[in-house]
Order: structure tokens, then sequence, then C-alpha cells
């Protein structure tokens, strides 16, 4: 794996409060990493502008807004998504298969058959245990839900899941090597473990079969956030391609 190949598997999480600190934040990493997450709070605060400030700037953006809604509304809100220029968007695949598999259509036709942006599934949150899903009515164990889910989502056309570190081997497993697996909770040897429970060095992550690893504060704390991205990027490069599960989903790098 090249240098730029590690780079392009890094997901900045953009986990900012204005649009000024996104700013800096992007002009400091446009290039050193593969992609910037845009989440609700930050898309909140600042707008759709903030997505078109970072394409301005040659960053990738992860529009991450977890949709769930009915499908007509899932499948146009992501529809905006894309047109405002995010190359990776995301739902819960527990608004059911027809809101994904509309979505997923919506985009086929915008784009007619040009590489179009890919939409990912959230199947259980990581936040959630098995008390959180018998509140609801859920009785299954929380891996039986994740597979389940990532499999439907699948089965609709969905490109891929966001999973924890620990769910990536299982998801593998149930849906092959093409499905993309895109996982936060990742911490560097370097770094703080923060409030993440249940992480994984990037080299393990990709190891178990992650295409990309969402990092936020393991760079945005660090003394010296770039010297941070290029140790992740010497981690990752560190995973022997003989190990299991070890691959190049894309010799060519980002965008997919
Ligand atoms: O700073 P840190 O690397 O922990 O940031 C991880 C990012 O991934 C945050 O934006 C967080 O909301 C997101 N995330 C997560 N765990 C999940 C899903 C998303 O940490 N299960």
């Amino acid at each position: 794996m090249t240098r730029d190949q590690a780079r392009s598997r890094i997901i900045f999480a953009l986990d900012v409060e204005s649009s000024a600190d996104a700013v800096r934040w992007v002009a400091l990493l446009a290039g050193r990493v593969g992609m910037f997450k845009v989440g609700k709070q930050l898309f909140t605060a600042a707008g759709p502008e903030v997505v078109r400030m970072i394409r301005r700037a040659g960053g990738e953006v992860f529009l991450d807004l977890k949709y769930h809604d009915i499908p007509n509304t899932v499948a146009m809100a992501t529809l905006e998504a894309v047109r405002l220029g995010a190359r990776l968007v995301n739902l819960h695949a527990l608004g059911g298969y027809e809101m994904m598999a509309k979505t997923v259509a919506t985009l086929d036709k915008e784009f007619q058959g040009k590489e179009r942006a890919k939409v990912l599934a959230v199947t259980i949150l990581t936040s959630s245990s098995e008390a959180t899903l018998r509140e609801v009515g859920i009785d299954l164990p929380v891996p039986e839900m994740v597979v389940r889910l990532a499999k439907l989502a699948q089965n609709a056309g969905v490109d891929g899941v966001v999973a924890s570190p620990q769910e990536v081997p299982l998801i593998r497993a149930a849906c092959g090597n093409e499905f993309l697996i895109v996982t936060p909770g990742v911490r560097p040897t370097f770094a703080a473990a923060d409030d993440q429970k249940r992480i994984m060095t990037p080299a393990e992550a990709v190891a178990a079969g992650a295409d990309y690893l969402v990092i936020g504060r393991p760079i945005s704390a660090a003394p010296d956030p770039l010297k941070a991205v290029e140790m992740i990027v010497d981690e990752i490069m560190n995973v022997r391609s003989q190990e299991p599960g070890a691959r190049i989903q894309n010799p060519e790098g980002f965008p997919f």
C-alpha cells in the first residue's frame, strides 16, 4: 500500500461548532486526509455552505446526517446531499428496505451510469445496548441485528455500512469483499481512548477488513495534527498484505 492509498482511507471527523473552525481544519488537512466528515452539529450550525466550502478547498465530503424518514423524503434529501457535493452519505437501515432501495434508485437515476456518490447504512448505533433494543421492542442480540441490517442494506443496493471495529469481521463475512465498511472508534497507538470504549488501532481495523477509518480527536487534539496524520498513515501502512482480511479495496485511492 502506498502512502497516498493509506492517506485516502482516513476520514477526518470535523466535529467543530462553526464554519470558521471548519475552514481552518480543511485548510490544514486538505490533501492530507481522504475525506472530511460533516455531522449533524456542524451542518446544523453552518448549513450546506460548509459542504461547498470543503469542495472548493479540494476536500471530499462524507455528509453524516443519518437520514431516517419516509422513503420519498430520504431519497430526496439524499439527492440534495449529493448535489451539494457529498461523495458519501448515510441513512439508518432501520428505515427499511423500501427507504434504502428508493434512495439508491434515485441516485442511480441522477448519476446515469457515471461514478456516483456512495450510500452507507447505519445498522445499530454503537451507543445502543441490548437493553436499548428491548425498550423499542427488538429482542435480538445486537450482533445479530447488525448483520441482519447490513444484509438488508446490501440487498437494497446500499454500498456499505458504518460499523464499530469489533463488528467488521462479522459484516465482512456476511456481506463479502465488495461491501464498504467505514469504522469510527479507531485509536492510533499514540492517542488517548477519550470516550471510545471498544477501540482498535488503524492497522488492526484495516487488517480486520475496514476500508475507511473515521478519526477525529487523535488528530484534532494532537499537539501537531499534521504529524499525527502522518503517524496514522504509517500505522495503516504497517498492515501486512498477508494478514487475514487485509485488502486494498481501491488501489487507485479515493474516491472509491
Ligand atoms: O474523535 P473521535 O475519533 O472519537 O471521533 C469519531 C467520530 O465518529 C465522531 O464524529 C463520532 O460521532 C463518530 N462516531 C463514533 N461512533 C459511532 C458512530 C460515529 O464515534 N458508532
